[in-house]
């Protein structure tokens, strides 16, 4: 088998023209470095005496972990010299963050969350880092929050990593969504999924049950007939999985189908997951593999951000299942 490293795919990808400008390769090179890094540090663990709480609060008042800081930290050192972005924002920065102006300016704007399921690190659960890569908005010199709020159909690029038993780099600029393996020996992302594709059908779901008091109509009716399973509308039997770790729920829907939901419920009024950060990339790499994503509603990616951080309720995976969620929806209005 020919061995594909994630630079050889970028040139390739930049090669056929108008798919991926030098500064965007860069762009995600420098990230995918910044992966490995984040990636050493969580795998020495207590070791590395890397576990544990921050002692702080990010703007949405959760309590940061110290790897939620230092896989911040690390994306930041990394993307702020290179010359390919305007800005950064992550879930745990307040404000975007210019690139000073000791460095040159690209035209991007990167946004992330740089640790996605840090209830997980203590135990020893996959986490991983989700981006998403935007233009910065023409004649922006010094882009603020507003340049940051786009739709998600706006996005050149997402990826996510996933640090699970391999490291895992899940990518889309748009062309397919490809995987790749880190090579830790080799200290290189090889591509190990050329094109992966959801099946459109499945039997499994991924959702917190202990939400369930909360839900609305259209997603208590939709778990209700999974549960009901073969005796029940769907005829079938479903199987249920909730890591926690969103990207560990995304990468095993992207492997083997299922459909993931934190919808908006009494309790999460806008939703839990974040629209720039969580929501949008991975409704990008979903859609970019032949799976839908929707906000209950609508297409997360036509939804027009207010703010950084806003919230939104997330539902993608297999296209038929995203699909009968959506029909629930519009039958419950
Ligand atoms: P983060 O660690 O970046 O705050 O994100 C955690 C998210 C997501 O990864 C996961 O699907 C969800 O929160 C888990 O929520 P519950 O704790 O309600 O299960
Ligand atoms: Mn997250
Ligand atoms: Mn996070």
């Amino acid at each position: 088998m020919r061995r594909v490293s994630l630079t050889q795919y970028l040139v390739e990808q930049q090669r056929k023209q108008g798919i991926v400008s030098a500064e965007l390769r860069l762009l995600i090179e420098v990230v995918a470095r910044a992966c490995k890094s984040i990636s050493n540090a969580i795998s020495k663990g207590a070791l590395a005496g890397v576990l544990g709480g921050a002692g702080s609060d990010n703007i949405q008042g959760e309590a940061q972990k110290k790897l939620d800081v230092i896989a911040n930290d690390v994306l930041v050192e990394a993307n702020e010299w290179g010359g390919h972005l305007a800005a950064m924002a992550s879930e745990e920065m307040d404000l975007p963050l210019s690139i000073p102006n000791r460095y040159p300016k690209g035209e991007y704007l990167l946004v992330y969350d740089p640790l996605d399921g840090s209830s997980n690190i203590d135990v020893n659960v996959s986490v991983g880092t989700i981006f998403s890569v935007l233009r910065c908005p023409e004649g922006v010199v010094e882009p603020d929050e507003k340049a940051f709020l786009q739709a998600g159909s706006k996005q050149v690029a997402a990826g996510f990593a996933v640090y699970g038993p391999a490291t895992i780099l899940v990518l889309t600029v748009g062309n397919g969504t490809v995987g790749f393996t880190l090579d830790r020996e080799m200290g290189s992302w090889i591509m190990t999924e050329e094109k992966i594709e959801i099946p459109v059908d499945t039997k499994e779901f991924a959702i917190n049950m202990s939400n369930a008091r909360n839900w609305t109509p259209p997603i208590k009716r939709y778990i209700d007939e999974c549960i009901a399973g073969s005796t029940g509308p769907r005829g079938k039997d479903f199987n249920m999985r909730w890591v926690a770790s969103m990207v560990a729920d995304v990468y095993r829907i992207l492997s083997r189908g299922g459909v993931f939901m934190y919808p908006v419920d009494a309790k999460h009024t806008g939703g839990r997951l974040r629209l720039l950060y969580e929501a949008n990339p991975m409704a990008f790499i979903v859609e970019q593999a032949g799976g839908a994503a929707i906000n209950g509603p609508q297409r997360i990616m036509d939804v027009q951000p207010e703010k950084l951080h806003q919230r939104q309720g997330v539902i993608l995976g297999s296209k038929n299942e995203v699909e009968l969620v959506g029909r629930y929806y519009s039958e419950s209005k």
